[in-house]
C-alpha cells in the first residue's frame, strides 16, 4: 500500500478516535493539526480510549506507547501537509468551512494527496466543488465510537476517481475497518438513510399513541434487533421470500409514516428543551446515573462484540 501518511483536521470527538484507529497501524503514521490551545485535549480523549481497551485486556500498555509513537501533534500547516498521502477532515458540518479546508488544502499538499471528509450527511461533490483537482476527495464516513464500530462509507462524489475510491478502501481495510462502496453522493449515504427510516417510524408510532417510547425500544431490542448484525434486510427478504416480501408490501406500505418533515413531536421536545442526555429528559426521563450507564454499557457492549473480550 502506498499511503503512508495520514493527517487529521479538526481533532474532536471524531477526529480523535479516527487518529487512534490509523495510529493503530505499525507501518502507518499519524498527523493531527492543531489549531487552538484545547486541540491538544485530543491525547487524552486517545489514552482514554486506549485504556478502556486495556482494562478490558484487548492491548497491553506497549501496544499503547506504540500507537502513541505513531502520532505527531503540529501546528504548522506546512508540517502537516508536507508528507501527507491521505488527508481526512473532521471539522465542523459546516459546508463553508469544509469548502475552504480542501480548497486552501491545494496550496500545500502533493497533487495526488487524496482528501477525505467525515461529513455525516453532506454533499461530497458540493464539498469538492471549489478544488481544482475535485477527483481527490472522497467521502469516508466513520462511525462513533470511531475506533469501535467497524463501518466506514466510502462515498464517491460526482468528480472522485475511481483509483481514489480503491485507494481508500485499500486503506480502511488495512486499518482493520470495514469499508463500505457507496457508489452515488446522496444525502445520508447508505446506514443512515436506513437508520433514520427506522427513527421516523418509531417516533411516528410515539406520537400516534401506538406504544410509548420504551416499548418501541424493547420491541427492537427482542426481536429483529437481536438478529440484524446476522441476518440484514436484504437477506432477510431473500429468507422469507421476495413474494412473501411483496404480500406484505401491498398490504402495510401505506399505513407507515412518510412524512418529509421532521416529526411535530420531535420539534416540540426541542422548543420545551427537551433534548434528551443533555437535560435529562427527552422522549424518556434519565437520570445522571442512567446516563452514565448506558454510555459505559454501550461501549462494553461493543467491546464485546468485537473483541470477545
Ligand atoms: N459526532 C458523531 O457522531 C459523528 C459521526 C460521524 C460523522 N461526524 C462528522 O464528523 C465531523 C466532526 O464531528 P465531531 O462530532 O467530531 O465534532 P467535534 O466538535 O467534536 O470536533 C470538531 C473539531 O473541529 C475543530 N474545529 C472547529 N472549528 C474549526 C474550524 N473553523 N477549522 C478547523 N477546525 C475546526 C474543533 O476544535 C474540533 O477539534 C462533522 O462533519 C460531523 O458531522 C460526526
Amino acid at each position: 500500500m502506498d499511503i503512508k501518511n495520514i493527517t487529521i483536521f479538526g481533532p474532536g470527538l471524531m477526529g480523535s478516535g479516527i487518529a487512534q484507529v490509523f495510529a493503530g497501524c505499525e507501518d502507518l503514521k499519524v498527523t493531527i493539526f492543531i489549531r487552538e490551545n484545547f486541540e491538544y485535549e485530543c491525547v487524552e480523549k486517545i489514552k482514554s480510549n486506549l485504556n478502556q481497551l486495556k482494562e478490558k485486556g484487548v492491548i497491553d500498555e506497549d501496544t499503547i506507547k506504540d500507537i502513541f509513537s505513531r502520532i505527531k501533534l503540529t501546528e504548522s500547516m506546512e508540517e502537516a501537509t508536507k508528507d501527507a498521502d491521505f488527508v481526512i477532515e473532521c471539522i465542523p458540518e459546516n459546508m463553508e468551512l469544509k469548502q475552504n479546508l480542501f480548497m486552501n488544502l491545494e496550496n500545500y499538499c502533493r497533487p495526488d494527496t487524496i482528501f477525505a471528509t467525515n461529513t455525516s450527511v453532506m454533499s461530497i461533490t458540493e464539498i469538492a466543488s471549489k478544488c481544482k483537482n475535485k477527483w481527490r476527495v472522497v467521502g469516508t464516513h466513520f462511525w462513533n465510537p470511531a475506533y469501535l464500530i467497524p463501518l466506514v462509507e466510502v462515498v464517491k462524489g460526482n468528480d472522485t476517481s475511481e483509483e481514489v475510491m480503491d485507494k481508500a478502501i485499500e486503506l480502511l481495510k488495512h486499518a482493520r475497518k470495514h469499508p463500505i462502496r457507496v457508489n452515488k453522493d446522496v444525502p445520508g449515504f447508505v446506514a443512515n438513510r436506513l437508520q433514520h427510516a427506522l427513527w421516523r417510524e418509531a417516533i411516528s408510532i410515539v406520537e400516534k399513541g401506538i406504544a410509548d417510547a420504551a416499548t418501541v425500544d424493547e420491541a427492537v431490542k427482542y426481536s429483529f434487533g437481536l438478529r440484524l448484525p446476522k441476518l440484514a434486510p436484504m437477506e432477510n427478504a431473500d429468507m422469507v421470500g421476495t413474494d412473501l416480501t411483496l404480500s406484505i408490501h401491498s398490504y402495510i406500505l401505506k399505513h407507515l409514516e412518510n412524512s418529509t418533515e421532521p416529526s411535530p413531536l420531535l420539534k416540540e421536545k426541542v422548543e420545551k428543551g427537551e433534548l434528551g442526555f443533555k437535560t435529562g429528559k427527552g422522549f424518556q426521563e434519565w437520570t445522571p446515573e442512567q446516563i452514565e450507564k448506558s454510555n459505559r454499557e454501550l461501549r462494553e457492549y461493543l467491546i464485546k462484540v468485537i473483541y470477545n473480550k
